[in-house]
């Protein structure tokens, strides 16, 4: 069954008003308010509506965070059954700096058809629409995916890019990227945005890989899912407590790899608005008392990916 499209506008309201209530925050150096500020407002406006939502990807559990937290409930319980994930202030540390790249993001599904899981690290590979998907994969080595690339993209390896979290973890592969004269592009936070680059040539981005939020993956499976582009992920389960819940949730296999379809399933809409500006879409603005913003939109069933700009007159 297809989500009706009038969510696209519903849902690029609320992330619009959590995008306005979080620029209060921009370069006030305090994460956890503007955090804080986008979880209000969309915690607010999602229950508002008339469907009967779940969150499945949210702030964090029941027992640390009080608000848009796995499970909560969320609606007037009366419509549309949906699965919500949420990152209502992505990439807090971009916010709190006045840094390119702040994005409130929601996902919604039907419900049973976005992955639910707790908040901990996923191992992500994403790469665009023309590359097969098999040319690619999380458990090749880097050496035998860039090779592979540059066949799939009929470039030179020295001039393909892959985008990674710049983070000592990655170490060992950015030292590889390095040897094979890879170009990388690294970013400090924020691998929603990071992931998505491979959507379009005009970022010059061929394939982004790494280890980043497990929620961040499964928000950016659903816009990849629109744009046909590939994405698999492995969860990283570190501690019992992870994996406690994670069984809790109906995980059993903690090393699974998952190919996107196997965490959004069925038709999905994403709607990611500028806090900040940054490469996919611009932050807010505030002009002549309206705020005005732009909002990355995808629709799994019509193919829709486009960019919403809103006029807002309402005062976060
Ligand atoms: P926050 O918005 O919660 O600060 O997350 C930003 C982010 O960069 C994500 O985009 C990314 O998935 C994650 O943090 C990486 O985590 P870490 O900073 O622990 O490496």
């Amino acid at each position: 069954m297809s989500l009706d499209k009038k969510y696209i506008d519903i849902i690029a309201n609320i992330t619009s008003r959590a995008a306005i209530s979080a620029m209060t925050y921009i370069g006030k150096k305090d994460k956890i308010s503007a955090d804080q500020a986008a979880v209000n407002s969309m915690r607010i406006e999602l229950n508002k509506l008339n469907i009967d939502g779940k969150i499945v990807i949210g702030e964090g559990e029941l027992d640390e965070a009080p608000m848009l937290y796995i499970g909560e409930n969320l609606g007037t319980g009366k419509g549309i059954s949906l699965d919500i994930a949420v990152d209502p202030l992505e990439g807090t540390n971009f916010v709190a700096n006045n840094m390119p790249g702040g994005l409130s993001v929601i996902s919604i599904a039907e419900k049973g058809n976005l992955f639910q899981a707790p908040e901990t690290y996923m191992n992500k590979i994403a790469y665009g629409k023309n590359i097969p998907s098999e040319a690619i994969d999380l458990d090749f080595s880097v050496e035998k995916n860039i090779k592979n690339l540059a066949d799939a993209t009929n470039k030179n390896i020295n001039s393909l890019t892959v985008c990674i979290l710049d983070r000592p973890r990655h170490k060992d592969i950015i030292n590889e990227l390095k040897r094979l004269k890879v170009n990388i592009k690294l970013i400090t936070d924020g691998d929603v945005s990071g992931a998505l680059l491979v959507t379009d040539e005009k970022y010059n981005v061929d394939l982004f890989l790494g280890i980043g939020g497990g929620p961040e993956g499964v928000l950016a499976a659903c816009a990849l899912d629109a744009f046909d582009c590939k994405f698999q992920g492995r969860f990283i389960f570190k501690s019992d407590k992870d994996m406690v819940r994670a069984n809790e949730m109906g995980i059993s296999d903690f090393n699974k790899k998952y190919i996107l379809n196997e965490i959004v399933k069925g038709d999905s809409i994403f709607c990611a608005t500028g806090i900040t500006s940054g490469d996919l879409v611009n932050g807010v603005i505030l002009n002549d008392e309206k705020y005005v913003t732009e909002t990355l939109a995808t629709h799994k069933n019509s193919s829709l990916t486009k960019i919403i700009v809103k006029e807002d007159v309402i005062k976060p």
